[in-house]
């Protein structure tokens, strides 16, 4: 098969390359990015001299671009993980993820619909919005997104539904919960206070840190899309993560740990305006395709921080530059203002 992975130099999206190149050796990756500040050619560092592996640097949102892709390379499937990604990014900016996430998605199933590819989508948990306590969110649930994020991102994923009801495209989608693993921008959670930790600075803990989530392996999310991909149906949605929840504050109490930091580097700031209090999603359906997540959360942010601890290599250029400004615009008068506990 030949695989346009659009997104394929951010977090998951380079994962999955290096997940799919090692398990399907026969195949052909072609990485579509627009190297944004997420998209980073260094995640896939170790491949780039492979023969099977190359980079068009281009927009999903740029039509002509992706059709002349698809066609010039036969591309037999997309998948799409490009995206903006970022909450915080999303309450400061929000108008490029509209852009980005519904109408980027849209081009991409227009290119499908011309050319009669199978696409992959990837869709997040967010788009169930909070969740309540005693629920599991189960793939047929109403769609209550809550941050210009998650509701970018519902719109992507009813416009896939859409498309499958209305053309019938080979399209499928998985709901990824809150991943962490290699090469995870530092503005998100796991590698904001692992490598605050390394560094010596405070951990900014939204609020009373008592928000829920289900932290899975960025290595079990590319096991879940590869188990759709070979053996999911058409038209259906998937969600992926290990069914089980922990707080922020528990999550941070394993990233100390496994640095052997101390506890004190804690500092609890103003809480994310609208933050979810809990996500939680049911993973049977997935489960039924003879698909099991290999770490449960406790190991999948222990292994995520401890690669931190060893690849300072790639965060520290990223910490020093254009980062900085962002993490000052969110974080500078959080810190000196502290917060709620
Ligand atoms: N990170 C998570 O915890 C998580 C959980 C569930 C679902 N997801 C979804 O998985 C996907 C990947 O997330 P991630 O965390 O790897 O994101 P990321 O921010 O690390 O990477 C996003 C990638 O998309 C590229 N990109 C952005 N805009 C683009 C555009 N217009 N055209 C082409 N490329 C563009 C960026 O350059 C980058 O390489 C996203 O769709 C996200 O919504 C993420």
């Amino acid at each position: 098969m030949n695989l346009l992975v659009t997104g394929g130099c951010g977090f998951i999206g380079s994962n999955f390359v290096r997940y799919w190149l090692g398990q399907h050796p026969q195949d052909q990756v072609v990485v579509y990015d627009k190297l944004t500040y997420a998209g980073r050619r260094e995640n896939l560092h170790d491949l780039w001299n492979d023969p099977r592996l190359e980079l068009v640097v281009g927009d999903i949102g740029d039509l002509a671009l992706v059709r002349q892709t698809c066609q010039t390379k036969n591309i037999d499937l997309i998948v799409n993980f490009a995206a903006e990604t970022h909450v915080d990014q999303s309450i400061l900016g929000p108008l490029v993820f509209t852009e980005t996430n519904v109408r980027g998605t849209h081009v991409l199933l227009e290119v499908v619909r011309e050319l009669g590819i199978r696409l992959h989508h990837i869709s997040t948990d967010e788009v169930y919005g909070h969740i309540r306590d005693g629920h599991q969110s189960v793939e047929t649930d109403e769609l209550a997104p809550r941050s210009p994020y998650a509701a970018s991102k519902a719109a992507a994923d009813q416009l896939v539904q859409a498309y499958f009801i209305t053309y019938g495209l080979p399209v499928t989608i998985t709901r990824g919960a809150n991943n962490v693993g290699p090469y995870q921008y530092p503005e998100k959670a796991v590698p904001l206070f692992s490598t605050n930790a390394l560094l010596g600075e405070p951990l900014p803990v939204y609020g009373d840190g008592q928000q829920m989530r289900d932290y899975a392996h960025v290595y079990d999310h590319c096991t879940g899309i590869e188990t759709v991909l070979l053996r999911g149906e058409a038209g259906q949605v998937y969600n992926v993560g290990t069914g089980r929840e922990m707080t922020n504050l528990e999550m941070v109490d394993i990233v100390l740990t496994t640095l052997g930091k101390d506890y004190a580097l804690v500092k609890h700031v103003a809480d994310r305006p609208g933050h979810d209090r809990r996500y939680s999603m049911n993973v049977e359906k997935l489960r039924r395709l003879a698909w099991e997540p290999r770490y449960d959360p406790k190991e999948a942010v222990a292994e995520a921080t401890k690669w931190y601890a060893q690849n300072e290599w790639w965060w520290s250029p990223i910490r020093s530059g254009e980062f900085r400004e962002y993490y000052d615009r969110q974080y500078a008068q959080r810190l000196a203002e502290g917060g709620a506990q």
